[in-house]
């Protein structure tokens, strides 16, 4: 797979316009007008309207003049046919921008709604990489969640209901226009899931960090967003302290800027089909997954596992390559452990019946083509075995 363009030689560095600060989500009314849009689509999802946060967007719209319609049936590992009632809002209500208030769920619903509201068609047939071929309409993000990214990445998670698999969309055309990341929006988060997605932020810059698609533009986010997960993590995930949910947003950021352009790995590739047979949260998934796919992944990119050991601890400077890279496993155990997330699929319901066909939909994935090492189907299920 070749993300970036038909031709392997050139690389490409894509992000949207960012806006980072307390009350970055009342530029939301400026913004969609600013792009064009009267009539907006705000996509979310019932946990983010009971917070209040839909109610303060609605009024920044109204302030800005535009008219607006609410969609807000999306659930965790979003579906296809959510996406389907959710066009039909847009175009029954005549819409023309559309703004996702939420996590990776209603921003990946969002970009779904947002191809096919000029691509036309159905959402399986953007499954792959840079089959969007017609411009989305304008596209805001006000993110909830300092995990998933999707703010500021080329990519839509969308899960097949009638084939039970995670659809991967992965398209420079769906790279959001502007994305209002206001920390405030974390505060009404629980823990738990500070500390599931900020897991997935994690694993994103990991795996961005030893793509076969890593270069120098991404390189430095990777590596920043590692090394301030590792500063603030625990502190988000046990008191939700200003300064540290700053820097888990940061992180989100950095993290989500490197993997939209080096793309993923095997843990996400492995992690997809967790969510699409089981519903498990998407970070949990990829957080059990993470020191499994470390250990095996070590010996294919070991100077870049000691700089992400580096990176989370500068404790590890004084050792060589190999030492300070065998120490990763070890200290992600330590942070997940800390964070209280489960440590076992075993513990998320998952039965050693699946495993086949959970390694034959994972081999597949477009993540595991960037990851340093393609496993076969007998590998990949004892990476299954070695998290159970
Ligand atoms: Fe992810």
């Amino acid at each position: 797979m070749n993300a970036m363009t038909a031709n392997e030689d050139l690389l490409k560095f894509e992000i949207p316009e960012v806006v980072f600060g307390r009350g970055a989500l009342g530029q939301i009314g400026d913004c969609a007008g600013r792009l064009g849009g009267e009539r907006v689509l705000l996509v979310t999802d019932p946990g983010v309207a009971a917070a209040g946060w839909v109610d303060e967007a609605i009024g920044h719209l109204r302030d800005a003049g535009l008219d607006w319609a609410v969609f807000d049936n999306v659930v965790t590992n979003p579906r296809d046919f959510q996406v389907e009632q959710g066009i039909q809002l847009y175009r029954r209500k005549r819409c023309d921008v559309i703004v996702a208030v939420g996590g990776g769920s209603p921003i990946d619903t969002a970009k779904g709604i947002a191809i096919l509201a000029s691509n036309h068609g159905a959402i399986h047939e953007y499954e792959g990489c840079n089959l969007v071929t017609q411009p989305i309409p304008p596209l805001v993000c006000a993110p909830t969640t300092a995990g998933t990214g999707a703010d500021v990445s080329q990519f839509s998670i969308i899960a097949d209901t009638r084939r039970k698999v995670k659809m991967t969309l992965l398209s420079r055309a769906i790279m959001p226009d502007v994305s209002l990341i206001d920390p405030r929006l974390l505060t009404t988060l629980s823990l738990e899931m500070i500390a599931a997605t900020g897991m997935d932020a994690l694993t994103h810059a990991v795996e961005a960090y030893v793509s076969s698609l890593a270069w120098p533009m991404t390189d430095p986010h990777a590596l920043h967003a590692i090394e301030l997960v590792g500063r603030h993590l625990r502190e988000a995930a046990r008191a939700k302290s200003p300064a540290a949910l700053d820097g888990m947003f940061i992180a989100c950021l950095e993290a989500g800027i490197a993997f939209s352009n080096a793309i993923l790995g095997a843990i996400h590739a492995l992690a997809h089909p967790l969510g699409a047979l089981y519903d498990i949260h998407h970070g949990v998934a990829n957080a059990v997954l993470l020191p499994a796919v470390v250990r095996k992944n070590m010996g294919y990119a070991l100077s870049r596992f000691a700089d992400i050991a580096h990176a989370l601890s500068p404790e590890t400077r004084g050792r060589g390559v190999r030492a300070a890279a065998e120490a990763v496993p070890e200290m992600l155990d330590a942070l997940i452990a800390d964070i209280g997330l489960p440590s076992r699929l075993s513990e998320l319901g998952v039965d050693p019946a699946d495993i086949p066909a959970l390694a034959e939909m994972a081999q597949v994935d477009p993540c595991m083509l960037t990851n340093p090492y393609c496993y076969s189907k007998a590998e990949i299920e004892s990476m299954y075995r070695d998290a159970l």
